[in-house]
């Protein structure tokens, strides 16, 4: 498995590399899969850093797809200053189609753990780690594909610059790969489950709610949920 280590690519909190480096750094970070150079940094003319997230989210919405699949980027909704900011790993099938985050089966589990934990969605910010549905064909189906470790870290900067213009008071990792996007590194959930640090966000790890669709049986799913809920509760608690 590969991860973030020697890879050139800009971390909020560093020191920012020049003007020209960083819009390299960013174009990189932006080329579609299979096209990136060996460096992973390629030089263009200037472009300056984004000054809001519309200008990001702009951007966003130009750059090819780094994973194999998805028509469009799907952003992140919400207000800017939320409490809370929800990263999940990737649009799927239903938000590719119609270009919202988390609307659909694990969305509409995510509304209700939410409004059981009192938390409206209304007032949360949510996102995705990875902006594009990676997927294969099948026959008429679109079968969603886990993104890899280096897909991931090709969106992380988009990720980190969003939640810089967002700046939540608390980001609520969904999930592994929201986990591994937010800390630049995997991570095993059921060890680091709970309150955490992601760079210069405030943080809190816990499963992604589609994993409670995949327990076996009645009563898993309703001990997970509820754990799940718990988690909402803590990470508002923390936000407040
Ligand atoms: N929908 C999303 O937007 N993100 C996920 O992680 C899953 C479903």
């Amino acid at each position: 498995m590969d991860d973030f280590q020697n890879e050139e690519i800009f971390i909020p909190g560093r020191p920012k590399p020049r003007t020209v480096r960083y819009v390299g750094m960013i174009r990189a970070a932006a080329k579609p899969i299979g096209s990136h150079s060996r460096s992973g940094v390629e030089q263009e003319p200037d472009r300056q850093e984004p000054s809001s997230l519309a200008e990001l989210n702009a951007w966003l919405k130009e750059i090819k797809p780094m994973v194999h699949g998805g028509r469009r980027a799907v952003l992140g909704e919400g207000p800017i200053g939320a409490p809370l900011a929800l990263v999940g790993e990737q649009p799927g099938d239903q938000e590719d189609l119609q270009g919202h985050p988390f609307i659909g089966p694990a969305g509409r589990l995510l509304d209700r753990a939410l409004e059981a934990a009192g938390v409206e969605r209304q007032e949360t910010y949510v996102t995705n780690a990875v902006k594009h549905f990676k997927y294969e064909q099948r026959g008429k189906r679109r079968i969603h594909q886990k993104p890899t470790v280096s897909e991931v870290k090709r969106y992380r900067w988009w990720l980190m610059k969003e939640l810089e213009f967002v700046h939540p008071h608390v980001v609520v990792a969904l999930g592994a790969t929201a986990a591994l996007a937010l800390t630049g590194a995997p991570v095993v959930i059921s060890r680091t489950r709970g309150p955490a640090q992601f760079g210069p966000f405030r943080g809190f790890i816990t499963v992604h709610p589609s994993s409670l669709l995949r327990q076996q049986d009645d009563a898993a799913r309703a001990a997970s949920y509820d754990a799940f809920v718990r988690d909402l509760k803590k990470s508002a608690r923390l936000a407040a």
